[in-house]
């Protein structure tokens, strides 16, 4: 066995067939996704840029995926169902969330925009065992929430939100987040929003409201409606990116993806119905962008070199931690604008 990474937190490595492999710790797996796969249009999402055919991932390939990793799922902390797209689009959430659930993992959930969660729905998936689902709704009025998420309704969601408390209060386990992406246009409303939610989240569950600062998407998006105080100087303090090290994406057609920021598929980094997930997880083009990191060369890097999710993710609330260890956010917000991102690609 390797020793912990002396960079990143809580890095794993295993052995299979004589071989030390790094191991991902959160299993992403992005049921839905592709052009036009979302019933909302945000200002702050990668939506219009998206490519990939429009797939829903059927339950054999799901299961084909969760079977590879699952002699694996003791170092699996969370199996997030989600990437780009809106995962309600697949009717077969429940029973994806039910197999994954019968095959041991933990952390099981996803985001949603709410807008499909109806109360069949809703019942369905606390049925299923889900661990975790994270609400998108952000801001405190309508039409600021509805600026922010075109295309959804914001009494509606704050209806279906509240029958998945009530229905969750009643027989369920599900932990239930609110999440706030914290941009130009509803800064001002998060204090009232955490108060709002706070009442009518049940902390004997673990609920919790989320605060997430907008990030520019692996320096692809730009958009005027950015806040990131220390944005253009993320690496400086941040110079190596935690989730190379720790997410691994699939793609509905089983591709792996680069990481969380990757809507079109940056590289052929393989498909893991085809190869072994650790072997791709552990390929040349992922363990180049790791070894650069390491020796302090991040700007060198396509998409990573000016990528705001890594200090995004800093300032995140801990969602497992008391309200005293979550991270401060600042409200030294300020406006800066996104820099032009790199078209032509180097590596
Ligand atoms: C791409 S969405 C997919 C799931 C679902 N459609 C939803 O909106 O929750 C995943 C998460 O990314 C968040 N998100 C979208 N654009 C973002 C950005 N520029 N910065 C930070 N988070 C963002 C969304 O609010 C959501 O919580
Ligand atoms: S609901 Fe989610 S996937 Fe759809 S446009 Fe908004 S952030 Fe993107």
């Amino acid at each position: 066995m390797r020793k912990e990474h002396d960079l990143i937190e809580n890095v794993k490595y295993v052995e299979m067939d004589g071989q030390t492999y790094l191991m991902p710790s959160h299993l992403q797996i992005e049921v839905v996704g592709g052009k036009g796969m979302c019933n909302a249009h945000c200002a702050m999402c990668t939506i219009d840029k998206w490519e990939r055919p429009p797939t829903i991932m059927t339950n054999a390939v799901f299961q084909s995926i969760v079977d590879g990793v699952a002699p694996f799922n003791e170092h699996i902390e969370y199996v997030t169902l989600h990437g780009n797209g809106e995962p309600l689009l697949d009717k077969e959430m429940a029973s994806k969330v039910k197999y994954a659930k019968q095959k041991g993992f933990r952390g099981v959930g996803f985001a949603t925009n709410c807008s499909a969660l109806t109360k069949k729905r809703a019942d369905e998936l606390l049925a299923a065992g889900l661990d975790t689902i994270i609400c998108s709704i952000d801001g405190m009025k309508k039409e600021t929430h509805e600026a922010i998420r075109p295309g959804t309704k914001y009494e509606a969601i704050v209806r279906n939100v509240k029958y998945l408390i009530q229905a969750r209060n009643r027989s369920g386990k599900t932990k239930i987040l609110v999440r706030f992406i914290r941009q130009e246009l509803n800064q001002h409303e998060f204090p009232a929003y955490k108060a709002y939610w706070e009442q009518v989240l049940n902390p004997e569950f673990g609920d919790e409201v989320l605060v997430f600062n907008i990030h520019n998407w692996g320096s692809q998006l730009e958009v005027g409606n950015q806040i990131n105080e220390n944005f253009g100087h993320v690496h400086e303090e941040i110079p190596i990116c935690a989730d190379l090290y720790h997410r691994l994406l699939v793609f509905p057609n089983g591709d792996l993806a680069f990481c969380d920021a990757d809507y079109n598929g940056f590289y052929d980094l393989g498909n893991v119905q085809k190869e072994h997930f650790l072997k791709l997880y552990n390929g040349e083009r992922l363990n180049f962008y790791r070894q650069k990191m390491e020796s302090g060369k991040i700007r060198e890097l396509p998409y990573c070199k000016s990528c705001t999710i890594p200090i995004s993710r800093a300032n995140k609330t801990e969602v497992a931690g008391s309200a005293e260890k979550a991270s401060p956010v600042s409200n030294n917000y300020k406006t800066i604008p996104i820099r032009v991102m790199d078209q032509k690609l180097p590596l």
